[in-house]
């Protein structure tokens, strides 16, 4: 990192640090768990680290990237420093994210104990391409990495075609192992799963995959409920581009509550496990105060909600899985092996 972004970094890590003085939120050291169907149980809600402390690699970069953000540089390690201090205890990390050894970095920081921490990570399309090998070398890594002695899930984060079974399989290994106490998938299809099923000894606890109003494949949930399989739902806050739509404003209105509080609030009630990301402190407080939203949505506003989405939304998904089970791998879009008739709703 060059000098004048390291420095800028530093001053908003210790002025991040100062602010660390607030009460923490009682609605998070309050939160639900879900039972995993493993016999674990897993916090309904979390912090996501994707595009969390990305630090433009030069200082001219460093210095536009902080007048758009309205002047905040700020890396991994002080943003996750700031949704544990929150009360965020379930981080959601990846490889793919490239921001594990930070994250490490500020759970030492925090002296929170292990026990009290929920940690999850996955394994990347490159790894799961390679095989067996490269997949236990990418849990070795996140193990040594968030610099703990297990990771409470670990999940395959796409099925690449012809390889996600044997990926899921060396995880089924590592669990036997105590390196993994939960193992589960993600973006899987309901086909996938089914195919995943055929070899597997372990139903997977979870299946993270986009939820939300503007993506609600009620034929995927209900398929994943009747195998007792939890959602862990990204882009619960449809990555911040929903916020001005209508009836979720509506809705935010009704109840005294923000947009984002609202899109939460829909997703917990799903019984999903929701895990917002944030650079923000404020918005961090925001995003985890939802579960008593959650209990005064009525069925007025499920059915405005339910209804947001559209077959646009479910044939754009479908092109996005096609496209992403070979990103990263030397298989291309025309592979034979990339399932063409999923469900999708
Ligand atoms: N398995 C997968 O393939 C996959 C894919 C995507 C994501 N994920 C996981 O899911 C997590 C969440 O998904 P996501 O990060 O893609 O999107 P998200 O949580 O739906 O949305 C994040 C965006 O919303 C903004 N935001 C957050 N809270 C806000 C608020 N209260 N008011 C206004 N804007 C707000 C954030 O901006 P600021 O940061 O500027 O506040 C950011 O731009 C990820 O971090 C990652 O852990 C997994």
């Amino acid at each position: 990192m060059r000098l004048a972004s390291r420095l800028a970094t530093a001053m908003i890590g210790a002025a991040r640090g100062l602010s660390r003085s607030s009460p923490r939120m009682s609605s998070l050291s309050s939160a639900p768990t879900v039972a995993l169907n493993d016999g674990t149980s897993h916090p309904q809600i979390g912090f996501g680290t994707y595009k969390v402390g990305f630090i433009p690699a030069s200082a001219s970069a460093a210095v536009a990237g902080a007048e758009e953000s309205g002047g905040e540089v700020a890396t991994a390690t002080d943003i996750v420093g700031d949704a544990l201090d929150v009360g965020y205890r379930f981080l959601d990390c990846a490889q793919f994210y490239g921001n594990e050894v930070q994250v490490g970095e500020a759970i030492k920081t925090s002296k929170i104990p292990r026990s009290d921490l929920y940690l999850a990570s996955k394994c990347w399309s490159d790894a799961i391409y390679d095989g067996p090998a490269a997949v236990r070398a990418q849990v070795e890594r996140s193990l040594r990495d968030l610099n703990t002695e297990y990771l409470d899930l670990y999940l395959v984060h796409w099925p690449v075609p012809g390889k996600h079974v044997a990926a899921y399989l060396e995880l089924e290994k590592c669990q036997a192992e105590g390196l993994v106490k939960s193992i589960g998938v993600s973006n899987y299809a309901v086909e996938d799963i089914e195919e995943l099923l055929r070899e597997a000894s372990v139903v997977p606890a979870v299946n993270q995959i986009e939820f939300n109003p503007f993506l609600y494949r009620r034929k995927t949930l209900d398929y994943l409920t009747k195998k007792g399989i939890k959602i862990q739902a990204y882009r619960a806050l449809r990555d911040g581009k929903a916020f001005d739509d209508p009836t979720i404003n509506a809705v935010a209105s009704r109840h005294g509550a923000t947009p984002a509080q609202v899109l939460g609030a829909w997703c917990v009630a799903k019984g999903a496990i929701y895990m917002p990301k944030s650079t923000r402190r404020e918005r961090m407080v925001e995003n985890a105060d939802v579960f008593d939203l959650a209990a005064a949505l009525d069925a007025d506003d499920f059915s405005r909600l339910d209804a947001l989405t559209t077959p646009e939304a479910i044939a754009a998904y479908k092109a996005l899985y096609e496209k992403c089970v070979v990103r990263d791998t030397p298989l291309d879009e025309s592979d034979p092996g990339i399932k063409r008739d999923i469900t999708a709703g």
